[in-house]
């Protein structure tokens, strides 16, 4: 894939540039958006800027890229390029933007390593750039081809028809359809793109999982208040939803986006989750539920305590409407009783018996991936038939190093 003449080059830059990365990130998005600071108002996320892990995303993927094409090249991470591809679209990506970052990108390259880098080096990190560049590209025209629609198109307004509050931190938000244009139906566990205007005037994005199967006029997600820990700020989208969003009011939603989705199969399903992990989980039940299979599925979730498992009713509904549908759940903190199906501590998926042939779908905060995913492999799952959602940049695949 990568030249003759690239290939050494990016072999021996490598290491450097994975040392710099932190440092090549933070200056890539200062002179961007001191440059384009239009790209700060309704497409990239404030809030991810403030946080240096968060803001390695986009250019550490670029890093896990080059290794893999150093390491690796008949196999590329098509599972890292759908994702984002995914997200592009969903915030409405254009092709000509990739120039803006291309330029930003190699000016913050350069502005780092100094005289390390070379016409030659340069000439070899651009190749590497426009390589993964020109695949986003493909297949995010083949996303916008699927549903139809160009990437201005891609927005439409909704009317706030209901709000429940699940939790003291977690709240659903019903929305039907105002736009006489028709909508795309979603797939199982795919998401949205929200865009809110802020109290600053300026929009803001957010991808929230769709908690149910839409009906063509209903779309339905949940939305947990992000409280900044050690000093990050509070999450200035949810807030605002939670504090200000009722009945009656407008928001604007992308269609529907995201790769990791039911496949339809008969095969038993094993749903993993922790925390607000719940929703893309809700959104499959729901699905398969309409769907009226008789696949057989587990439920097993995490959290902190019984109070703060969101959506529980509307899972153990839809699963109390499936042939064999079963839940366990954990709890950090259990409050005395427990039934049966409850467990105490984190999720051990030793105390379950999990069913032969099963396909796995997890979602939830990393470090629970991390853990569950090795615990499924160490028992002999097949990698393949294991998928996960991580909200927020996936620093697991980005995290090359
Ligand atoms: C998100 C990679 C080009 C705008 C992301 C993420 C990655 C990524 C890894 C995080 C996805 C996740 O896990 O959530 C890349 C690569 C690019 C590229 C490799 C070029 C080869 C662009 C361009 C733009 C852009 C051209 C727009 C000018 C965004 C935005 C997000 C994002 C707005 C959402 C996260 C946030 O707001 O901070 N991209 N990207 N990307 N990308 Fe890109």
């Amino acid at each position: 894939m990568l030249s003759d003449t690239s290939l050494p080059i990016i072999r021996a830059t490598l290491p450097v540039v994975g040392e710099n990365i932190h440092e090549i990130a933070r200056r890539f998005y200062d002179h961007m958006f001191k440059g384009r600071p239009e790209l700060l108002d309704g497409l990239f996320n404030r809030g991810n800027q403030a946080d240096g892990h968060q803001q390695q995303a986009l250019a550490g993927s670029i890093a896990a890229f080059a290794t893999n094409l150093v390491d690796n090249p008949d196999n590329l991470p098509d599972h890292l390029l759908n994702r984002v591809a995914h997200k592009h679209v969903s915030l409405g990506l254009r092709p000509n933007q990739y120039a803006i970052v291309h330029e930003n990108l190699m000016w913050a390259i350069v502005d780092v390593l100094g005289d390390a880098v070379t016409p030659e080096v340069a000439a070899a990190w651009d190749e590497v750039y426009w390589l993964m560049a020109n695949m986003l590209i493909n297949k995010e025209r083949g996303l916008y081809s699927a549903v139809d629609l160009n990437p201005d198109e891609i927005w439409r307004t909704w009317e706030v028809v209901e709000r429940r509050e699940e939790t003291s931190d977690v709240v659903t938000f019903v929305v039907k359809r105002t736009d006489p244009r028709p909508t795309k139906q979603s797939l199982p566990g795919q998401y949205v793109s929200l865009k809110m205007l802020m109290k600053d005037g300026v929009h803001q994005l957010r991808q929230y999982s769709l908690t149910a199967a839409d009906d063509g006029d209903h779309r339905q997600f949940a939305v947990k208040r992000v409280q900044g820990i050690q000093g990050a700020p509070d999450g200035e989208m949810s807030n605002l939803l939670h504090d200000t969003v009722k009945v009656g009011d407008r928001v604007q939603l992308s269609a529907p986006f995201g790769d990791v989705v039911l496949n339809y199969s008969n095969r038993p399903l094993v749903l993993a989750s922790a925390g607000i992990g719940i929703t893309p989980m809700a959104g499959m039940l729901s699905h398969t539920v309409k769907s009226d299979t008789d696949r057989k599925i587990q439920l097993l979730h995490a959290d902190g305590e019984p109070g703060t498992f969101a959506l529980r009713r509307q899972v153990e509904d839809s699963l109390a409407q499936l042939n064999e549908g079963k839940l366990d759940a954990w709890f950090e903190r259990p409050d005395g009783t427990m039934a049966e199906n409850e467990h105490s501590g984190y999720m051990n998926i030793d105390d379950v018996q999990l069913p032969e042939d099963a396909e796995y779908y997890l979602c939830g905060p990393l470090a629970f991936m991390k853990l569950v995913r090795s615990a499924l492999i160490a028992r002999g799952i097949p990698a393949k038939d294991i998928q996960y959602e991580v909200f927020g940049p996936d620093l697991w695949l980005a995290d090359f190093q």
